[in-house]
């Protein structure tokens, strides 16, 4: 590939990191052919019928289509044979012992060898265990019918949902880890239009670098947690608290709010990941079980902040959720602490009525005994209690004097401190957030 020649690329496996990727390469000016094996979704993106919702990536995906610089098919072979760049990005889950299950890397693996005809760069850009890129590379090897030269990469990704596509256009640094000069040289050139210190490192740190970014991240948020919970305890407002710590460049603002744990489909299964390769390499890394155990209480302290409010128990008493998503700006559920918060509510007897302002769909899928409300007055009319659970912004400006008239009790549960404390007492609440 020359300097300012379009790359050829293709990305198997359409989620979010897969989506975006492609979307976001199509963009910077190659050509990109996404592909899935699911045949209802790959029509559906044909249509531009996204069937996630992140931010702009609806646009580009529109533009792309148009221009002819990005495609959607099934075929992966063909899409294989026609490209010089191929993405890994299908999902790697949690199995039952914490460990990352590349069934479907290998099964995508044994599929580019056969599709090999000449040189390719093979990407791993799926959170895979360390070692992952030489096991992929050994696949290929071992099922290549004919020789042909290629490489295998890793070059982890740093998206948040949410601003994915930003954070893929503007990202904070790109890692790639190759032992080959060649494959160095292409990719460094496939993201030469973007802005941002390039490092350049063997495969196996590359990949090290992933899970070692998402589980700091993960102990900062259950850190603030932790000291959330101190503040409680002794009467400190752990909002000030993070503010006076992160003045301190060492530190940094960042990930510092706390809240009812932190969800998503990376940190909790990056960590798990984590700590199970630790344990297979004869390593305990005590520090990353506090991590997650400090994590799973922190959901379980929000079910007993509405309980206590209660008077001691929510059997029989309806609880207004506001919130399911694992975070803002996103209707992702997965591993989301208001889902979780939600189940423990139900098993306690709670009757529950939730509304979320995009992630009403993807929790129908997760709950039952829940009734879905269509806006957050339905949700909280007549109930005893409100919790509070993902930070959208909307939550922030409802008339609050008007919900406290609709609900039946006056209990705020803020498992995000979206509120004012002042404010919401003043209408009539009995009040309480995370940390103050
Ligand atoms: C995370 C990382 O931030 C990305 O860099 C990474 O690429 C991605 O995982 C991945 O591995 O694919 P994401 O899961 O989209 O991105 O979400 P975050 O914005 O990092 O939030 C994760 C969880 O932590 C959420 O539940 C959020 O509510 C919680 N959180 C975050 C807090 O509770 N407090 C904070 O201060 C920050």
């Amino acid at each position: 590939m020359a300097r300012d020649e379009a790359g050829k690329c293709c990305v198997i496996g359409t989620g979010y990191v897969g989506l975006v990727t492609g979307a976001c390469l199509a963009d910077l000016g190659h050509s990109a052919i996404c592909v899935d094996k699911d045949k209802e979704k790959i029509e559906q993106l044909k249509k531009v019928k996204i069937p996630i919702f992140e931010v702009g990536l609806e646009e580009i995906v529109r533009k792309n289509l148009k221009k002819g610089t990005l495609e959607f098919s099934t075929d992966i072979e063909d899409a294989v044979r026609r490209s010089e760049f191929i993405f890994i990005t299908v999902p790697t889950p949690s199995d039952s012992s914490g460990n990352a299950d590349l069934t479907q890397v290998d099964d995508v693996a044994r599929t580019i060898a056969r599709a090999i005809n000449e040189y390719k760069v093979v990407i791993n850009k799926s959170t895979v265990p360390v070692g992952s890129t030489k096991r992929v590379e050994r696949i290929i090897q071992e099922q290549l019918s004919e020789p042909h030269e290629f490489d295998v990469v890793s070059n982890p990704e740093f998206l948040r949902e949410g601003t994915a596509v930003s954070d893929f256009m503007k990202p904070s640094r790109i890692v790639i880890g190759a032992d080959s000069q060649k494959a160095i040289m292409k990719m460094t050139r496939l993201y030469d239009k973007i802005d941002a210190p390039l490092l350049i490192t063997d495969p196996v740190s590359a990949e090290m670098i992933k899970y070692a970014s998402n589980a700091f991240l993960a102990t900062k948020v259950s850190f603030i947690n932790a000291i959330a919970n101190v503040c409680e305890a002794v009467g400190a407002d752990v909002r000030e608290v993070a503010l006076g710590m992160g003045y301190d460049e060492r530190i940094g603002f960042e990930f510092l709010r706390p809240g009812p744990g932190f969800g998503g489909s990376c940190f909790p299964k990056d960590c798990r990941a984590l700590l199970s390769m630790a344990e297979a390499h004869g390593y305990n890394f005590y520090l990353l079980e506090g991590v997650l155990k400090v994590n799973e209480e922190q959901q379980r302290k929000i079910v007993e902040k509405v309980e206590r409010l209660l008077g001691g128990t929510v059997q029989g008493k309806k609880i207004g959720i506001l919130g399911l998503a694992f975070k803002a700006n996103t209707d992702d559920v997965r591993e989301s602490p208001a889902i979780f918060i939600v189940r423990m509510l139900l098993e306690k007897g709670a009757r529950l009525s939730a509304y979320d302002p995009k992630a009403v769909a993807n929790a129908r899928k997760e709950l039952e005994g829940v009734d879905f409300a269509e806006s957050p007055y339905e949700a909280v009319k007549d109930a005893e209690a409100l919790a509070l659970l993902t930070e959208w912004d909307e939550f922030k400006w409802l008339d609050y004097a008007r919900i406290n008239k609709q609900m039946k009790g006056n209990v705020i549960v803020d498992a995000r401190n979206c509120l004012d404390p002042a404010v919401i007492r003043k209408i009539g609440f009995v009040y309480e957030g995370v940390g103050r």
